[in-house]
């Protein structure tokens, strides 16, 4: 058995995940920008809101699960878009993810810049719905044609991603000299040569970097890509272009207030998509979890409300969902499993919340994930 399979916790993930990537690359997982508060408080904020329970009542039969862009999937949770998986497994990095997510049979998404091309992800995990991340090229063309491609290949879903008009500062990134693809120089080399067995993993693999957009990626930095890239000239006009274009289940990712989630659904979102992008954006931004009930109350009920941000136990998706969120999404969580042990360490990931949410259910006496409210639970002072 791997390590990383005998995780006892989110937390023994992200400890083999720093023991495996050299700083660079694990910093890029596990920072935030400016002063990391928003990144601290997404963890911390769900200590304040404590639990009451119901008493004797029988939990034999579970049901944990929820609704994801209109499929059914087992668990509150799904995988949350994240660039360039092979960044923290060289050798499969998303192909890793969507097997992992396939056999939880959880929704898998794909960011804009995953590291495999979205044809080659869809061949290797057929039956897990996949949903499409968007950042909007400057280019439009390259734009539709991504998202036909991801028709093409079986996606079901597509986000579009409104909190990264600029990259935030992460100031990690540029203090240990990272780049994708990681570049060995004067100022990495103590970093990579730390760790050998990333290191050869690297070296023998193909070139990390956009796998989708080849010829339009520039290289360098992801900042680099987010600023010189994509469009600054976005309004919600485009995001209703894109909804129609995509015609199936499209949402918008990093709301922020009910004003915008309404103006997401009169633009064609079937989901709105709470998001503060992990604390990697503006720093010091209201905790996902307190914005929940005011943004689930502007929408109307068919509209699926999806929250992310912070999630490391099974416990912190409960809270989100008796908030009000419809699913929830998960990031580092399964990054630290990637990075400590492939698909393995991804399914470990997921084990690990699935038997959290399993065990939290029945100590709430709430047999159904559906049937949780936040009558159960109070902020603390
Ligand atoms: C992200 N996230 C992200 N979001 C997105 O829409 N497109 C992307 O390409 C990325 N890339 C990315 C890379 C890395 C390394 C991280 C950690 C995050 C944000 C992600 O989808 C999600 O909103 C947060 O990760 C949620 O917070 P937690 O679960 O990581 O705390
Ligand atoms: C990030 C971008 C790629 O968070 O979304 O790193």
């Amino acid at each position: 058995m791997s390590k990383a399979s005998k995780a006892i916790n989110i937390n023994d993930l992200r400890t083999l995940a720093k023991r495996r990537l050299p700083r660079m690359v694990f910093d890029y997982i596990d920072g935030g920008s400016e002063d990391e508060l928003t990144l601290g408080r997404s963890v911390a904020r769900y200590a304040d809101y404590e639990w009451q329970w119901n008493s004797l009542v029988n939990i034999s039969a579970l049901d944990t699960s929820t609704t994801v862009f209109g499929q059914k999937n087992p668990l509150p949770f799904f995988i949350s878009p994240t660039a360039a998986s092979r960044l923290f497994h060289p050798k499969e990095g998303e192909f890793a993810v969507a097997r992992a997510a396939q056999k939880a049979g959880i929704a898998y998404s794909a960011s804009t810049l995953a590291s495999q091309t979205l044809e080659d992800i869809a061949a290797t995990a057929p039956d897990v719905p996949k949903i499409i991340q968007i950042y909007v090229w400057k280019d439009r063309g390259i734009v539709k044609e991504f998202m036909a491609r991801a028709k093409a290949c079986g996606f079901v879903g597509c986000v579009l991603t409104v909190d990264t008009a600029v990259a935030g500062f992460r100031e990690r990134d540029p203090r240990n000299g990272f780049s994708v693809p990681p570049k060995i120089n004067a100022k990495t080399a103590t970093q990579a040569l730390a760790k050998p067995g990333y290191l050869m993993d690297m070296l023998f693999s193909s070139k990390i970097g956009p796998a989708n957009f080849a010829s339009q990626a520039g290289g360098g930095d992801v900042m680099g890509t987010i600023n010189n890239l994509f469009d600054r000239t976005m309004t919600w006009k485009d995001a209703e272009w894109m909804a129609n274009e995509w015609g199936g289940p499209f949402a918008v990712k990093g709301i922020a207030t009910a004003a915008d989630a309404r103006r997401a659904v009169d633009h064609g979102a079937a989901a709105v998509w709470i998001s503060n992008h992990g604390g990697r954006q503006i720093d010091t931004s209201v905790p996902v979890i307190d914005l929940l009930p005011e943004i689930r109350a502007a929408v109307d009920a068919k509209t699926e409300v999806i929250a992310d941000g912070g999630v490391r136990r099974g416990s912190h998706a409960l809270k989100l969902i008796a908030r009000g969120a419809t699913s929830v999404a998960i990031g580092r969580a399964y990054l630290y499993g990637l990075a400590a042990g492939g698909e393995a360490g991804v399914a470990r990931a997921i084990q690990i919340l699935k038997e959290d949410v399993e065990r939290g259910l029945a100590l709430l006496g709430v047999p159904r994930l559906a049937d949780l409210d936040d009558t159960l639970l109070r902020k603390s002072a």
